[in-house]
This record gives structure tokens, sequence and C-alpha cells, in this order.
């Protein structure tokens, strides 16, 4: 194999999301089949010696992709030619933490993280960010990293995509792979909107195929998607890791390799004011890729209902970016 390999950037390397991600990395799911890669393993001090024990892990699969490994707690490092970054260590709330705390210290650890990017990473860089709150921590990065097209800076709704799919093909009584162009809009967050009028599942309007039932949508299958996280939490104990892998996956091998003919996918990323969202918050929206670029699907008609539901998950955006501003974190 004579191809250069692609230089991926993994924070929070040792946490669980790390645990179910680098293996995949490794062995050509994030990429393709026929891509090598190098991981740079970003942890805190006190998380390199299990990042260690990973990296030993991943030495002993003997994939053939994977030609190096480094571990190390200096973004610069970390973030030096990355080609891809997969921001996943953050600092979750923890009890008495007040809103303005949290996005405080995740202001510490994107700021400079997307500074580091800015000065170090590859003029092809793609990020996706997975650490919560992801819509704001990537905005907070993304505005740290002035000589990098904001367009490369994107937060996770892909799991919230994908939980909406699974809920759609169960109502439905159907595959996963009949279900098209469902949208996640807003924020990963309870306020996110998971849109299924604009989708098609097996030949039907989504609407026809789950029983033209809006209080279900309402009252179930909104609530349901929406509030999946706290859902795993109560009842796995811990938050989700490998589904959230598994859609930082999904999110980056879409944004590299393109959305198929009809479908689209959920991405967070930096608004052109686009369906009336306030310009530069990053918001989910429904979009379609192609050769390593992304486009808002345009042209959706949008009703009362969904209106409404867009407008409160973009508003609790408008109100993180005021509160980062207010905090200095972002310009
Ligand atoms: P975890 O606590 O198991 O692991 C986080 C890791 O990040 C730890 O090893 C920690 O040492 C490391 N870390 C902390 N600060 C760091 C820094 N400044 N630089 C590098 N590493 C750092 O958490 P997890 O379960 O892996 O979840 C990670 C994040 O992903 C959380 O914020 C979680 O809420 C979020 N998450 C997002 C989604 C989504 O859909 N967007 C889904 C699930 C989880
Ligand atoms: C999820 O959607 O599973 C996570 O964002 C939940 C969380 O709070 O980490």
């Amino acid at each position: 194999m004579t191809r250069t390999p692609v230089n991926v950037t993994v924070t929070g390397a040792a946490g669980q999301i790390g645990y179910a991600l680098l293996f995949r990395i490794a062995s050509g799911h994030l990429l393709g089949a026929d891509v090598p890669v190098n991981l740079r393993l970003l942890e805190i001090p006190q998380g390199l010696k299990a990042a260690e024990g990973v990296a030993m892990e991943l030495d002993d699969c003997a994939f053939p992709l994977l030609r190096d490994i480094t571990i190390t707690d200096q973004a610069a490092t970390a973030f030096e030619g990355a080609n891809v970054a997969l921001l996943v260590g953050a600092r979750p709330r923890t009890a008495g933490m007040e809103r303005g705390d949290l996005l405080q210290a995740n202001g510490g650890i994107f700021g400079p993280q997307g500074k580091a990017i800015n000065d170090h990473a590859a003029d092809d860089i793609k990020v996706l960010v997975v650490g919560n709150p992801a819509n704001t921590n990537a905005l907070i990065a993304q505005r740290n990293a002035p000589d990098v097209p904001a367009e490369r800076f994107t937060a996770m709704t892909r799991l919230d995509h994908n939980r909406a799919v699974a809920q759609l093909a169960k109502k439905a009584g159907v595959t996963v792979e009949d279900i098209k162009k469902v949208t996640i809009w807003g924020n990963h967050s309870a306020t996110q909107y998971p849109d299924l009028f604009q989708a098609e599942i097996a030949g039907k309007s989504g609407f026809e195929a789950t029983g033209s039932d809006l209080a279900w949508i309402e009252n179930d299958f909104i609530p349901t998607v929406a509030k999946r996280g706290a859902a795993i939490i109560d009842v796995r104990g811990a938050s989700s890791a490998a589904s959230a892998a598994n859609a930082a996956i999904d999110h980056v091998h879409t944004w590299v390799n393109g959305t198929p003919a009809g479908d689209w996918t959920s991405m967070g990323i930096v608004s052109d004011g686009s369906y009336g969202v306030e310009e530069g918050i990053i918001s989910s929206f429904p979009v379609t890729t192609k050769d390593g670029k992304f486009e808002i699907v345009q042209g959706l008609e949008i009703s009362d209902f969904s209106r409404a539901r867009i407008n409160a998950s973009v508003a609790e955006l408008v109100e993180e970016r005021d509160a980062v501003k207010e905090l200095g974190l972002i310009g």
C-alpha cells in the first residue's frame, strides 16, 4: 500500500468513547479500508497511562492500516499535521456546577485546542466535536482558529440522527435502510428537533408511514430521540459510548465519502443563515456531502409545527453563544 497515512487526532482518547472509537479508526471504518492512519492521542496528564494501555491493545490488534501512534498531553504535538480531529475529551457537568461554570471549563479546553488546530493542523483539517456541550464547544474551537475555514468545524448530531432512524424503523415496521431524509435541527440537547416530515420511508412520507399520528410525533417520537442520551445514562449507568463512537465514525465517513443518492444526513455546522437560523452559530442542518464538502439541503417546506421547534433549539444555541461571548471565550 503506497498511500500516505492520514493523521487522525483523538482527544479524550482514554475515555469510554475513545475506547470504542480508536479500534474502528485503526481498522479502516473512519476513512476507508484502503486508507492508512497515524493516530495522535491527546489526554490530560492523569489520562496518559490509560492511553498507553489502549495503545498497547491497538498494537496487539496488528491492524494493517495503523502506521503510528503518538500519545501526548500537548495539544501542539497532538494536532501537528492533523487531517482529521475528533474532539471527544470535555469537562462533564458535576454536582453544583452552573451552566456558566460548565461553559467556562470547556472554554478552557476548546479555546486552546482551536488555537492549536489553527497553528499546527494540516491545511485540509476536518474537525468533529463530540464533547458536550458539543455545538458550543465547536463554536469556541472554531472562533479560536481564524485561519481555518469555518466550515471545517462541525458538531456531532449524527447520534441523534441515527436514534431517529432507529425509532422510525421500529414504528413503521421497516428496516433502517428504508428510512431516508431524516433531519435533526438545532442543538445536541433536549431542545433538538428530530424532523420526520421530510422523511421518506419505504416509498411513503414519514408522516404517513408512521400512522399519520401527530400525537405520537409530539409526545413519543420527538422526546424519545431528544432525551435518549439521558435515558441511556439512567438505564446503563453511564453515558452512551459505543453508539456515540459509531456516530462519530459515521459522521466523518459520510463527510469524506459522501451521502448516498436520494438521502442526506444531519451535521452541526456553522450556519449561513439558511432556514432563518442565526448566521455564525453551530446548528444542526440536513446536509448532503460530496468530495469532502457538505451543502445544506435547500428549499424544504417548514411547517408552523417544525418552525416553532427549530426556533426553540436555535434560541438555546444563541443563548449559549451569548454566554460564552460574555465569558470572553469568543470575540
Ligand atoms: P469519559 O469521561 O469516559 O472520557 C473523557 C476523556 O477525556 C477522559 O479520559 C479525560 O481524561 C479526557 N479529557 C478531559 N479533558 C481533556 C482535555 N482537555 N484534553 C484531552 N483529553 C481530555 O467521557 P466519554 O464518555 O468518553 O464522553 C466524552 C464526551 O462526549 C462527554 O462530553 C460526553 O458528554 C460527550 N458525548 C457526546 C455525544 C454526542 O452525541 N455529541 C454523545 C455521547 C457523549
Ligand atoms: C448522548 O446524547 O448520549 C450524550 O450527549 C449524553 C451525555 O450527556 O453525555
